[in-house]
Formats: structure tokens, C-alpha cells, sequence
């Protein structure tokens, strides 16, 4: 194992994730879903994992996109989007199902080089979606849309499934 290499002029890629590509993003959501069980109840399975019993979809189903985030050729993270609000239900925009960067690769901006990557790819209004217990995260995303859009965002606040969450709403008009 090898760390990754320090330094700015890293190579960033957001890689739409091939079907034979499950097992790798399987792993890679079960080192998300262990970060997430510090502030959020996630059981785990006798078999040693969270699981992620949605991930098949990805490859089944229309609008559902997986892609692997590389560094210099090597696996960073994960992003799955999807069509549809998962608060209101409408089609018309995209959801951020699941962002991570792998712990070493953090707080070099590869976060916000890949939201910003994947907004341009997918025009339109979007919805980022944050569990109030989640706080890491609240500061990223609310500088990464600001520096995609431009302008200031203020998140509004929903419940679902006994989830406090914050949204951030806004229009990805990037792809001229
Ligand atoms: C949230 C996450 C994607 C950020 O990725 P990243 O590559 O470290 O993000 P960036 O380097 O682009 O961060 C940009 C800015 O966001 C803010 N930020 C990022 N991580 C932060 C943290 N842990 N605490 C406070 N602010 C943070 C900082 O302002 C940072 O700028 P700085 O490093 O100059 O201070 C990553 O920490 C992660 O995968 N976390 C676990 C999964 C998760 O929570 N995903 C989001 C689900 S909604």
C-alpha cells in the first residue's frame, strides 16, 4: 500500500464505473458507509458489511449513472447520481446519491474539482442533499456550489425518514 503523492497538479478523473467495476465500488461504499456510522445509525451485517443493496441498479436501470474518481491513476472515490428528488419527488432534477473521497485524499480540493465535474456533465436544476448530523460536509458542499454558481447558497431544511437533511437547490448550466 502506498500513499497517495502529495502536492497540487494531481491528475483527477471521474470515470463512468463499467459493470465489471461493481465489486470495486461496492468496497468503496463500504468504507463510506463506516464513515457515515459515526453520526448515523448503520448496522452492520454478520457478514462484516453495510451493504448497499441499490448499487445493481446502477447498471440495471435508466438515469442512474456510477462513476470511480481516480488520482494519478489510482481508485480516490465514488459518485452515484440519479434522476429525481429524493424529497419532492420530481424528475426534473439530479440527486447526488453518494460522494466520497477516500480519507487520504482529502482536503485537496479533489472534492470539489469532482462535484464541480460532475454538475457540468449533468445541466439542470440539481439537488444536494446533507444529513444535518453530517457536519464535515455541510461547509464543502456549501463552498463548492457557491464556487460552481457563483453566488451564495443557502441550504433549506427537510425531513425524511426520521432524517433531518439540509438541500441545496440550484441550476447546473454549464454545458454550452
Ligand atoms: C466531504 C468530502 C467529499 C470532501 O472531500 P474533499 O476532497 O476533502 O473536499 P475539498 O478538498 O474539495 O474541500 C474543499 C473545502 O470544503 C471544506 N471542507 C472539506 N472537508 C471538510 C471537513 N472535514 N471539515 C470542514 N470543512 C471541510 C473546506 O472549506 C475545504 O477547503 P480547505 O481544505 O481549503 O479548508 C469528503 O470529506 C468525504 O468523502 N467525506 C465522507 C463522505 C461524505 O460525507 N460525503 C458527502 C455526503 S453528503
Amino acid at each position: 500500500m502506498t500513499k497517495p503523492e502529495e502536492g497540487p497538479g494531481a491528475h483527477i478523473e471521474v470515470i463512468p464505473a463499467a459493470a465489471e467495476q461493481e465489486p470495486a465500488m461496492a468496497n468503496l461504499l463500504e468504507l463510506y458507509a463506516h464513515d457515515f456510522s459515526e453520526f448515523h445509525d448503520l448496522e452492520i451485517g454478520a457478514d462484516g458489511r453495510f451493504g448497499y443493496p441499490s448499487l445493481p441498479l446502477y447498471w440495471s436501470e435508466p438515469d442512474r449513472y456510477p462513476f470511480l474518481v481516480k488520482m494519478d491513476g489510482k481508485l480516490a472515490g465514488l459518485v452515484l447520481v440519479k434522476r429525481g428528488s429524493e424529497v419532492s419527488g420530481n424528475r426534473t432534477f439530479w440527486d447526488m446519491a453518494e460522494f466520497f473521497v477516500l480519507r487520504g485524499c482529502r482536503r485537496r480540493g479533489i472534492g470539489t474539482q469532482v462535484a464541480h465535474e460532475v454538475w457540468r456533465q449533468f445541466p439542470g436544476p440539481w439537488e444536494v442533499r446533507v444529513m444535518q448530523s453530517n457536519v464535515s460536509a455541510h461547509d464543502f458542499w456549501m463552498r463548492a456550489i457557491s464556487a460552481f454558481t457563483g453566488e451564495a447558497i443557502h441550504p433549506v431544511y427537510a425531513e425524511k425518514g426520521g432524517e433531518r437533511w439540509k438541500l441545496y437547490t440550484f441550476e447546473s448550466k454549464a454545458a454550452k
